[in-house]
């Protein structure tokens, strides 16, 4: 019986969507620790003499990027993408995912809009039946924080969701900042059972800037499993 950690798993599904870039694709690239295996295997591809344009998803994976020798570009100079690659905290069935865990949901969820392909790279753990085990994020302004939280509040218990609100901190009393000088709230709702319902609800909120739901972004999901990869989509 063979025993795949759920990094080994991680890593397959990252070699598996490495598998699909060809030479001159516009990539999109994400964060976290699932996405970090795929830049580094791209960064030895790369080496080897594939050409590919990047534009990462975070300063944390555009550091990983450049010390790997990547060629990087913004959405700005590069606005439309051919395939973004990146993992999820929490994916069902139906290609809907919860992201943000690793506080990079807002350019995560620009850089999946412009381009023509998604695929999430994860491992088995993260399938879930009812999105919901993993507290979403939501990255909101901090002008009027508390006032945004507690419309966050309101908005889920009419949708029956109620759970501790938490706003993400780096240590006690300080708040994790995003790289767009966000806040975060984790809402810990338990099972949603009607996602879109609630997206549509965050996205109504003044000062929500965007929440960890991604729905009808992916096109694919690798997941690493103990014995490969499996494809949803
Ligand atoms: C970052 C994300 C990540 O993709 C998500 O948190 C998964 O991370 P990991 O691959 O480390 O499990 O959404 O904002």
């Amino acid at each position: 019986m063979s025993v795949v950690s759920a990094e080994g798993m991680k890593r397959a599904a990252a070699r598996a969507a490495l598998a699909t870039v060809t030479h001159g694709m516009r990539l999109g690239l994400g964060t976290g620790s699932t996405a970090a295996h795929f830049v580094d295997l791209l960064g030895a591809r790369v080496k080897e003499g594939l050409s590919v344009v990047c534009v990462p998803t975070s300063e944390r994976t555009r550091a990983q990027a450049e010390s790997l020798g990547l060629t990087l570009s913004t959405l700005d100079e590069t606005p439309q993408l051919d395939l973004a690659i990146d993992g999820a905290d929490e994916f069902d069935a139906s290609l809907r995912l919860i992201k943000g865990g690793g506080g990079a949901l807002l350019r995560e969820k620009i850089v999946a809009a412009a381009s023509e392909r998604m695929f999430v790279i994860a491992d088995a753990t993260k399938e879930v039946k009812t999105l919901g085990a993993f507290p979403l994020p939501v990255e909101i302004d901090r002008f009027g924080a508390r006032a945004t939280f507690l419309h966050i509040e309101r908005a889920a218990r009419g949708l029956g969701l109620i759970g501790p609100l938490t706003l993400r901190e780096t240590a006690p009393g300080e708040p994790f900042v995003t790289d767009g000088g966000h806040y975060t709230v984790d809402c810990a709702f338990g099972a949603i059972d009607d996602p879109d319902a609630l997206a549509t609800r965050l996205s109504a909120i003044p000062g929500v800037v965007d929440h960890g739901l991604f729905i009808g972004l992916a096109t694919a999901i690798i997941v690493g499993v103990s014995d490969g990869v499996r494809i949803i989509g």
